[in-house]
């Protein structure tokens, strides 16, 4: 079977974010999975550049908005990196094949008839609430009053009035209805499978498929002062990664074959673009819909929506940098149901982590293999018969193809704990005293590998780095799809080095501590200071104050300096320049997620050299524990804007 498996292609307006990386998370675990089973996957993510959003945001830093997408994407894939995501491909929108792709479909559309008989596109007047930040137009009813407030942006919607394409969705609703109903286009969960239905019910308008006040996209050919809407030209990205433009065969493979799955992983905020209007497209098109769409849940935190503003946030590479990516990883999938929205706490995180990877597999690995290393001189003990052994993998497998992540790690972790019960029961440290029991000793040890081994399978997909360090524990290599059976390891072989796997997180290294450090403590003696907190200063005059020159500064783009454990080279954006700084946060960020960040800096400090690197300036930050914490504006400021 041949599957094709997308995440929707993230905008480059603003750095990745844990959203993000929940539905690319989900999508490469899932891809994993598949693969254990042998089966034939493409995974494709990417980015969607162009809009009036890019527009707007390369003019404001004064690049070009190619070079903005350039960085962006970079950021992306770095974090893509760091979280161990194996994709197939990543398309970016600016990138030429996918520009030639789009025009293609688009080449069909306007030759295209309806079901209706009429043409699938026409031209005509559009006026409405468009919300620049959706790029897309609003209904009444969706905005938030007074002030036609786009519910997702919190922004005002512009009334905007424009003659443009149309694609003729209205004639599509019938085809939808049973192309959903008949189960051909796929969505679950069931709750947004009939939130989609509903929107068919209550009536398809036309969309508008041209922008006429935006430069940055691609051209209509028909008209070049419009470029194509947004939505369009991301959605097609689908087709156009797989060569749709060049009639690549990999496009006849894992899409226009009609074979296996056609599978988008998205978020409940773009139901409409890819439940409705990408298969309308399609079919217009002469092409194969989708096959499925599964609808993933929002993560808030402390039971608040994410947001950059308030501080309301999740940073992926904070969460990275302390516990490495399989634990993110576990979480993000262990703990939410996939497909509902579930809220995210830094205690869960540190719970979840203790109780789950320390203890539970942690503490098997570790005992397993010890007292193998002990009791049998570091090699695989003689195996107990094969028969009578089953272990519910076809059952996990096929949770996890069913996108129940949670369910397939509950599962797993549950073998887990019934493994480590069995030690407690069968005490193999008395056994290991009765010469007489050697036999029984052995079989159950190697059970226990055995156990061991599988566990690690199973859990591959989404901790692919704990389970490859297990198999090397193990002294195998591993694991594939060849690992699935019961009994493969080889008695008489070596283990390999026995490591901690997860070791615990302990109070002094949790997330959260900054939350829990009181600033004031009454039952403080007097005197006495918070930790960390040193004495105010002597007072100044506000004029000694006004001879600091205090800018806001945008990060354009930072480097660690070779060499140093604490230096970072940036490049900040002062509004009417770029300067060099260095900064000694190196400990607290990772350079990638300072790119774009808004911080405060003494603009007029005279030069200076660190480890050789000149800095005109220096960057403010809190010292939380020796670590920096940068300052953060309660809402949008151009870069140079002073401070006092
Ligand atoms: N560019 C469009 C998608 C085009 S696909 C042809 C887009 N990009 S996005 O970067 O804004 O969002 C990408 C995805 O992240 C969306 O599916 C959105 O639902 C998801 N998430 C954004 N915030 C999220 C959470 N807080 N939690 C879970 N998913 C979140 O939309």
């Amino acid at each position: 079977m041949r599957y094709f498996l997308s995440t929707p292609i993230y905008y480059v307006n603003d750095v990745p974010h844990v959203g993000h990386a929940y539905t690319t998370i989900a999508a490469d675990a899932l891809t994993r999975a598949r693969r254990l089973r042998g089966q034939d996957v493409f995974f494709l993510t990417g980015t969607d550049e162009h809009g009036q959003n890019i527009e707007r945001i390369a003019r404001d830093k004064g690049i070009s908005e190619q070079e903005h997408c350039d960085r962006i994407a970079e950021v992306f894939k770095q974090l893509w990196e760091r979280l161990d995501i194996r994709y197939d491909r990543f398309i970016r929108t600016t990138e030429d094949l996918h520009r030639r792709g789009v025009l293609r479909l688009w080449s069909r559309l306007v030759q295209a008839r309806a079901p209706d008989g009429t043409d699938a596109v026409y031209r005509g007047k559009y006026a409405g609430w468009y919300c620049p930040r959706c790029e897309a137009f609003k209904d009444e009813d969706e905005l938030r009053q007074p002030g036609n407030v786009c519910p997702d942006h919190e922004r005002p919607c512009e009334w905007t009035e424009e003659e443009n394409f149309f694609f003729r969705l209205s004639s599509y609703a019938g085809w939808l209805r049973d192309a959903i109903t008949s189960g051909r286009l796929r969505i679950d969960p069931e709750v947004r499978r009939n939130e989609v239905l509903s929107l068919v019910e209550q009536g398809l308008k036309d969309f508008s498929v041209s922008r006429a006040r935006v430069k940055w996209g691609i051209p209509v050919p028909e008209q070049p002062d419009h470029v194509l809407y947004v939505w369009v030209d991301a959605l097609s990205n689908y087709v156009t990664a797989l060569g749709y433009a060049d009639g690549d065969p990999l496009f006849g493979r894992y899409w226009q074959g009609g074979e296996g799955e056609r599978l988008h992983l998205i978020g409940k905020d773009i139901i409409r673009f890819h439940c409705l209007y990408w298969p309308a497209i399609l079919h217009a098109a002469g092409l194969l819909p989708p096959s499925r769409e599964f609808v993933q849940g929002h993560i808030t935190k402390n039971g608040r929506r994410l947001s950059k503003t308030t501080g309301n946030v999740i940073d992926p590479h904070a969460l990275l940098e302390r516990h490495g990516p399989d634990a993110v990883r576990y979480f993000l999938l262990r703990e939410g149901v996939y497909g509902q929205d579930w809220d995210y706490t830094d205690a869960a995180f540190v719970t979840r982590f203790n109780a789950d990877l320390a203890n539970d597999l942690g503490n098997l690995v570790s005992r397993a293999l010890t007292m193998v290393a002990k009791y049998c001189d570091a090699k695989v003990p003689r195996g107990a018969p094969a028969a009578g052994r089953s272990w519910p993998l076809e059952a996990v497998l096929a949770r996890y193809e069913d996108l129940d992540f949670s369910g397939a790690l509950a599962d797993v972790m549950a073998r887990v704990s019934v493994a480590n019960q069995s030690i407690v029961n069968f005490e193999p440290w008395v056994a290991a005293k009765d010469p007489a029991r050697r036999q029984e000793l052995d079989a159950f040890l190697y059970e226990l590998l055995e156990e061991v081994r599988l566990v690690a399978v199973l859990v591959s997909p989404v901790m692919p780095r704990a389970a490859g360090r297990i198999f090397a524990m193990l002294g195998t290599e591993g694991p594939g799809p060849a690992d699935l059976a019961w009994g493969r390891l080889q008695p008489g072989r070596p283990l390999g080095q026995i490591e901690p796997l997860f070791p615990r997180i302990e109070k002094k290294d949790r997330i959260e501590k900054k939350e829990e450090t009181p600033v004031t403590d009454a039952s403080m003696p007097a005197g006495a200071q918070p930790a960390g907190d040193a004495p105010v200063e002597p007072r100044i005059d506000i004029a000694e104050f006004a001879k600091l020159d205090l800018r806001v500064a945008q990060i354009q783009s930072a480097e660690k300096i070779p060499g140093s454990k604490k230096l970072i080279r940036l490049q900040v954006d002062l509004g009417t320049e770029t300067r060099q700084v260095v900064a000694g946060i190196a400990d607290a960020y990772a350079p990638e997620a300072l790119v774009g960040k808004k911080v405060a800096l003494v603009a007029n400090l005279k030069p200076a050299k660190l480890m050789g690197v000149e800095s005109n300036g220096m960057v403010l930050a809190a010292s939380v524990d020796g670590k920096a914490v940068l300052t953060a504006f309660d809402a949008d400021v151009a870069p140079g804007t002073k401070i006092k």
